[in-house]
């Protein structure tokens, strides 16, 4: 097994996507529509925390993994617009499965989750008889069915120390994350060599460098994805310097800027997110690590795509029953260990 990386990224492109915004009037008129046509067909948006401002402002409900998962399994509505990557729709559509639930650009992936198939999970499991799987949320749904439990950077450490002491446990896709879970529970995994390409560039030298710079400034650390993962993994172990660091989700982020004393924090997640905080904290100053934390998947979803997924109902996501019932067990799990 060898560690899959994901440089595909042209992030000159992606950063041109994410600037060239619609004229204000445009958009104001494509919002309206999209309103309307939301009313109309008893539909929710839900949206996560990296997507692009214009996107984030249409939707009814912006949040982490989690945050969206319990949300698409308690809304009333007929149609959830799911705005954010495929892992995430097909949750959604396995914990609502008589919603219909759309993704507005069918290639919005996740390069995490592409780093192990459900045939390569098999085969790992048969080296390893009697194992518990616990798989990230960032997986496709056909591993999911493949596993015994689903976590989130909120609930990993939690759900891997629910596990009796004497079990194996093959935890996956995220090698930095299961190495920091591994640190912190003590218990020893076998981890998948998986990382995210948009994380994966981040190193503990450009938060020390950015860190000198705002020395006042909290650090917000994302767990979920690779290179933040590792980010946290060398937090953990001392390579990072650790006053005023905090490992969140990037709901938890945004909770932290809202209730903290400090005025700067500088920020090591995708920069989606930086939206949201300054919006709920005109006062306050926030920093990315790198201006280059842009996850090109999330950018595929555009307010004009959103329109066009209320319009014609694409793109629909929907799971097989035979993987949806059991990959469901694996999610019930997650959601229940908060
Ligand atoms: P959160 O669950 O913290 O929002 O993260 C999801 C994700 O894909 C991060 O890249
Ligand atoms: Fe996947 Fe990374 Fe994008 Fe998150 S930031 S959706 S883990 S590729």
């Amino acid at each position: 097994m060898f560690p899959f990386v994901c440089y595909d990224i042209n992030v000159r492109e992606i950063i041109d996507i994410v600037h060239t915004e619609q004229p204000m009037e445009n958009r104001t008129s494509i919002s309206e529509e999209i309103q309307r046509l939301k009313r109309e067909k008893n539909a929710v948006i839900l949206a996560h925390n990296y997507q692009v401002p214009e996107v984030q402002d249409v939707a009814d409900f912006t949040g982490d993994s989690l945050g969206l998962s319990q949300r698409a399994a308690e809304t009333e509505a007929e149609v959830i617009v799911f705005c954010g990557v495929h892992f995430m729709a097909e949750t959604a559509s396995i914990v609502s499965p008589d919603k219909k639930v759309l993704i507005p650009d069918l290639e919005a992936g996740c390069s995490l989750a592409a780093t192990i198939t459900a045939e390569e999970l098999r085969e790992w499991k048969e080296e390893h008889p009697g194992v518990v799987v616990v798989s990230y949320v960032n997986t496709t749904a056909d591993v999911k069915a493949l596993s015994d439990y689903c976590c989130t950077s909120t609930n990993a450490v939690k759900v891997v120390k629910s596990i009796p002491e004497d079990k194996e446990i093959l935890f996956l896709p995220d090698m930095f994350l299961g190495a920091y879970v591994q640190k912190v529970t003590g218990r020893k995994l076998h981890i998948w060599p998986g990382e995210c390409h948009v994380h994966a560039g981040i190193r503990p030298l450009d938060i020390n460098n950015i860190r000198r710079e705002h020395p006042k400034a909290d650090m917000l650390i994302h767990p979920e994805c690779g290179c933040v993962t590792s980010s946290m993994y060398y937090a953990s172990s001392g390579e990072i310097e650790n006053g005023h660091t905090y490992i969140l989700s990037t709901e938890g982020m945004v909770n932290h800027t809202k209730s903290s004393p400090a005025n700067e924090f500088v920020v090591a997640t995708e920069n989606g997110i930086l939206y949201k905080m300054r919006k709920l904290n005109p006062k306050k100053k926030f920093f990315p690590v790198s201006e280059e934390s842009i996850c090109k998947y999330m950018k595929m979803i555009t307010l004009d795509k959103v329109l066009r997924s209320l319009e014609e109902d694409v793109y629909e996501v929907t799971v097989p029953h035979a993987i949806a019932s059991k990959a469901k067990l694996a999610i019930d799990r997650m959601l229940q260990i908060t």
